[in-house]
């Protein structure tokens, strides 16, 4: 693994390595045992959009591990005057030892790998965001302790998130039900890879996506980039919510996750959100986790 570009190119067996490897980078935080395994080494972070979760726990957890983070904001950069990413690519190659990068277009990040030699890490594309889905699937087995028999539901838009989870969850071997509406659907090379799966659903229907869920998922109905089409979308989706009736259907036990930020009362109501904040914040604090490992991974 040189990169970290989307959940696609990940083989199971590397997933289950990254996860492992952040269960216990999370055991040493909470015991108090150092982990210097990026000493003298630099993470570069550009971000095109906002963020408080990935920006924050790649600046921590690159400190955790001994290293230095450096926060770039585009357009502070160059990047963001038109100067190419091929370039930028081969510049920062120079200078630091890797680089996350959050931004609209997956081609950028796939440049950023092609054209430079230092490991890339998608930290969110308008296609991608596997590093939310690594820390979602770390959450999910350690409250279940496995993936084996674990249904997965995701309720919304076909977004980053979805493309992401359904891709995640079919590879570390649970079965996947996504409700979208027909408009927005996921990408197409998600769905061509789902299909191959017995046991995946896609779904304009909520309630079938829901029926015995293990864990249910969701995520905002206008992503970073879309708030011009909120509106249109609050309509398109009216019905695409986790609530007290989706809840009814999934099983008693049933986990529910997000990646936040969250809008109540329309992907989730309040009140399931609250009455699951605990997996929720623990979903949230799994980041720092997943990403050390990820780090650990590429560039350690
Ligand atoms: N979930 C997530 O990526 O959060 P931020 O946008 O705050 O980084
Ligand atoms: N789909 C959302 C995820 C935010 C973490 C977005 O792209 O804005």
């Amino acid at each position: 693994m040189k990169h970290l570009l989307k959940m696609l190119d990940l083989s199971k067996e590397e997933i289950t390595d990254i996860l492992n490897l952040a269960d216990q980078l999370k055991y040493e935080l909470k015991h108090g045992i150092p982990h210097p395994h990026l000493k003298g080494k630099s993470l570069g972070m550009i971000f095109q959009k906002a963020s408080t979760r990935t920006r924050v726990s790649f600046e921590t957890g690159m400190y955790q591990l001994g290293g230095y983070p450096l926060f770039l904001s585009a357009s502070e950069l160059q990047i963001g005057r038109g100067e190419p990413v091929q370039d930028t690519a081969r510049v920062l190659s120079r200078y630091i030892d890797g680089i996350m990068i959050r931004t609209f277009d997956q081609k950028e990040v796939e440049d950023l790998a092609e054209y430079g030699n230092i490991p890339i890490i998608n930290g969110l594309t308008d296609f991608s965001h596997p590093c939310q889905v690594l820390a979602d699937l770390m959450t999910i087995r350690e409250f279940k302790g496995s993936f084996d028999g674990l249904k997965m539901c995701y309720i919304g838009d076909g977004n980053n998130m979805a493309n992401s989870l359904i891709v995640g969850g079919l590879k570390v071997g649970m079965s996947v039900a996504a409700a979208t509406p027909v408009d927005y659907r996921p990408a197409k090379e998600v769905m061509d890879f789902a299909q191959g799966f017995d046991c995946f659903t896609i779904t304009n229907d909520p309630r079938v996506a829901a029926k015995d869920a293990d864990v249910l998922l969701t995520d905002v109905w206008a992503s970073m980039g879309q708030e011009g089409e909120a509106e249109e979308r609050r309509k398109a989706f009216v019905g695409y919510q986790i609530n007290d009736d989706i809840m009814a259907l999934a099983k008693s036990d049933a986990l529910v996750m997000h990646c936040l930020p969250a809008h109540r009362e329309e992907e989730i109501t309040s009140k399931v959100f609250e009455e699951h904040a605990n997996e929720i914040f623990e979903e949230a604090e799994n980041r720092l986790h997943a990403q050390k490992a990820v780090m650990v991974k590429l560039m350690g």
